[in-house]
This record gives structure tokens, sequence and C-alpha cells, in this order.
């Protein structure tokens, strides 16, 4: 294996921009085991791909996900495309020996999701899924405490994924609202994140959940037009067919009971991703609104006074934070994708398969399939 990894990204969208920058960015901050070079962007629309290529720093652009997959110059393929593709994609890349690196979710359905950990297992190439927010350095850091026995025995966990860009009723039916390209609403979309995080945090799966899901807005604006996450609509209409929201139970491999909320429709939260673990010993909090941010509580602490502390998460000693700025200096969004690439490239490096994996993945998808079902008879609880 050569010293230098040559990466195509598919897709040039909002992750696009996110992944763009982390491939540029991750080596500059963090001694790597192999050279990156950002060798070529891919999407459908020639024009605005090579304005993506010069802008965010791509040697070139081009037209065909299949070519430059079957290319011998290629080492890494990046897929930041729409659900539906995921799977063509990435089982063709693994096929011709190529690391792959995927968005979430990592199918539409628990079938495409098992084909693609299969073509995993089966590839010695390195697949990894990006659920990036295990690599914000707060959350790792929360993982490490709870796995280290800091809180005791995990009794109950709360998570909600709020956003409200679907409020508006002129918010228009892009990709994100049609079942055959996001496979479902909230719930896939950022339901997932919630239910990886809960297991990535307690080291628990999701065995069994009862759950509601709901489509609030039925028909919206047909998009004309891409602008941010929700674009514009022009005066003809279409069947919004996932879920605007989903509430849901699950019962976590180790007894513990966790409440999950997944919603467009949360009027004024923009983009809150907040998780709460309940011991025996003590408790974690975290809000992705305030992500350098860690509240840790210490129930043995033998002091009257006591309450959650709110620990700042940018010390040199914390996940992540050697390649970066003083402690105190504040990390952001885009930070995740960097250290998600730092990990991947130093896996590539050591044959090392990082996780999440495709098998995480596919177990992810199996609980939102659960939820619809759950959902379809009256909620009742359905194992996953
Ligand atoms: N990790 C995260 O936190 C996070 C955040 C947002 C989105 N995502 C995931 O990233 C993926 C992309 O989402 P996005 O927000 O970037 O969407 P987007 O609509 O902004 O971009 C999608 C891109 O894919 C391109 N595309 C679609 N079909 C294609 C095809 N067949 N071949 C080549 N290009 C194609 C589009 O032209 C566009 O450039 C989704 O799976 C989404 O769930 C993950």
């Amino acid at each position: 294996m050569t010293d230098k990894l040559r990466v195509a990204l598919i897709g040039y969208g909002f992750m696009g921009a996110a992944h763009s920058q982390a491939w540029r960015t991750a080596p500059r901050v963090f001694d790597l085991p192999k050279d990156i070079e950002m060798a070529v962007i891919v999407g459908r629309n020639e024009e605005a791909v090579a304005a993506a290529a010069e802008k965010w720093g791509w040697q070139e652009a081009a037209t065909d996900w299949r070519d430059v997959v079957a290319r011998d110059d290629i080492d890494v393929v990046d897929i930041v495309t729409p659900g539906h593709s995921h799977d063509e994609i990435a089982i063709a890349a693994l096929a011709a020996g190529k690391h792959v690196l995927c968005e979430k979710p990592l199918a539409n359905s628990v079938a495409d999701a098992d084909r693609m950990a299969e073509a995993a297992r089966a590839s010695s190439a390195i697949a990894m899924l990006g659920f990036t927010y295990r690599r914000v350095p707060a959350l790792t850091r929360a993982r490490d405490l709870i796995a280290a026995g800091r809180i005791g025995e995990v009794r109950q966990v709360r998570a909600a994924y709020r956003q409200d860009w679907l409020v508006d009723p002129a918010a228009p039916l892009s990709w994100r609202l049609k079942k055959d390209e996001a496979g479902a609403g909230a719930l896939g979309d950022i339901g997932g994140h919630a239910v990886d995080l809960v297991q990535f945090l307690t080291g628990q799966t999701v065995e069994k959940v009862a759950g509601t899901i709901e489509t609030i807005t039925k028909r919206r604006p047909i998009e004309t037009e891409r602008v941010g996450i929700a674009g514009r609509g022009g005066d003809e209409y279409g069947d919004v067919t996932v879920d605007d929201l989903a509430i849901f139970t699950g019962r976590l491999s180790g007894g513990a009971l966790a409440s999950f909320e997944a919603t467009r429709f949360a009027t004024g939260r923009k983009n809150q991703l907040s998780v709460e673990v309940s011991g025996s010993e003590g408790a974690i909090a975290f809000d992705l609104e305030s992500l350098n941010e860690l509240h840790v509580y210490d129930r043995t602490a033998d002091d009257l006074d006591q309450g959650f502390t709110r620990v700042v998460v940018t010390e040199p000693g914390h996940p992540y934070l050697s390649g970066w700025w003083p402690a105190g200096h504040m990390l952001g969004y885009e930070h995740g994708f960097s250290h998600q690439v730092k990990d991947l490239v130093e896996a590539i490096a050591s044959g090392d398969q990082p996780t999440p994996t495709f098998d995480e993945g596919a177990q992810v998808q199996r609980v939102l399939d659960a939820v619809e079902t759950s959902s379809a008879d009256d909620s009742r609880w359905v194992a996953v």
C-alpha cells in the first residue's frame, strides 16, 4: 500500500461541503499516517460539480460515479448522496477494492443495509459509516466515562433530536420528504443519530421498541430550487411520503429504558440533539447546541451543594483535542467530520476496522424498521 490515499467524493450538497472541509483539514491538524489527495468529486450536473471542485479544492470533477469507482488511481470512496443510492455505490466500491466512508443512514431498508454489511464483511477494505456525532469530543468523552463505570449502572436514557424546518407549510417537498429517496423522515434521518448515539454511549443495543410516527403536513409544494436543507417550492403540490415526527420507547440490552424523540416540528429548535444518561452512581447530559460542554453528575460525592458539573471538553487530554487549539478555544459542528477522517485514515493504515461498522448501521436500520412496525400496529412493543 502506498503512503498516499486518493479520495473520490460522490455528492456535493450539504455533506459534500462538510466532508470536503474534513478531507482538507484533517491532514493539516493531525499527523496522519498517509497523505491525502482530494482527487475527484462526482455529481450529475457537470457545471455545478465543476464549480464545487473549484470551490472546495478537488483536483477533478466527474459526472458518473461508476467510472470513478472503477478507476485504479482511487483508494477511498466517500459517499454523501441520499440514502437510496448508498447500497449500489458502496457495494460497487467495495467490490472494486476501495475503502468506503458512507454517510448515514447506511441504506433505506434493512435488506439493502444487510447487503452492504455483507459486502463490507467480505471485503478486506475498510468500510465506515458516518454517524459523525460519535466524534464530537464531549460525546466521545461521555462514552469513555460511562464505559469506565463513572455513572454506575445505566438505568434510564433520554435522547431527543429536534429540528423545526418543516413547521413552515411552504417548506417544499425535497428528497428528504420522499420515501423512495430518503427511506424515512425524521425517524430515519435524525432518529437514526439518536439511536446510534444511545447505543454508542451505553455500549448496549436497543432490543425492542414501541412508538408512533406521524406526518403532520401531508402535502407540500414540489421543490423547484435547492437552497440549504429546505429549498423553495412552486405552485404544484405533491404528497409527503415519510414521517415528520417519531416518538418511541426502547428497551436496552442491559435492561434500561430509553425514550427517543425525532422531530422536524419542534418549533424554535434548530438542531438540538440532547441526551441524558442516568446511572446508579451518576449521570451525564449533553446538548449539541452547546457541543463543547458535557454535564457530569457524581452522586457518590459527599457534598450537600453538588449538582451537574459543566465540563468544557477542550483540554488537550480530551478526545481529539491534541491537534486543536489551547483549552477553552471552542470547536464547532465541522470538527467531528475531521475527526472522522482522522480515524478512517488511521484505520486504513493499520488495517483495523473502525466503528461505526456497516453491521452497526444495519442494526440501527433494524431498530428504525421496528419503530415503523410498532407505529402501524397501535404502538405495540416490537422486537428488533
Ligand atoms: N452525518 C450527518 O450528521 C449528516 C448530516 C446531513 C446529512 N447526512 C446524510 O448525508 C447524505 C447526503 O445528505 P445531504 O444533506 O448532503 O444532501 P444534499 O441534498 O445536500 O446533497 C446530496 C447530493 O447528492 C447528489 N446526488 C444525489 N443522487 C446522486 C447520484 N445518483 N449520483 C451522484 N450524486 C447524487 C446531489 O446532487 C447532491 O449533490 C444523506 O444520506 C444524509 O442522510 C448526514
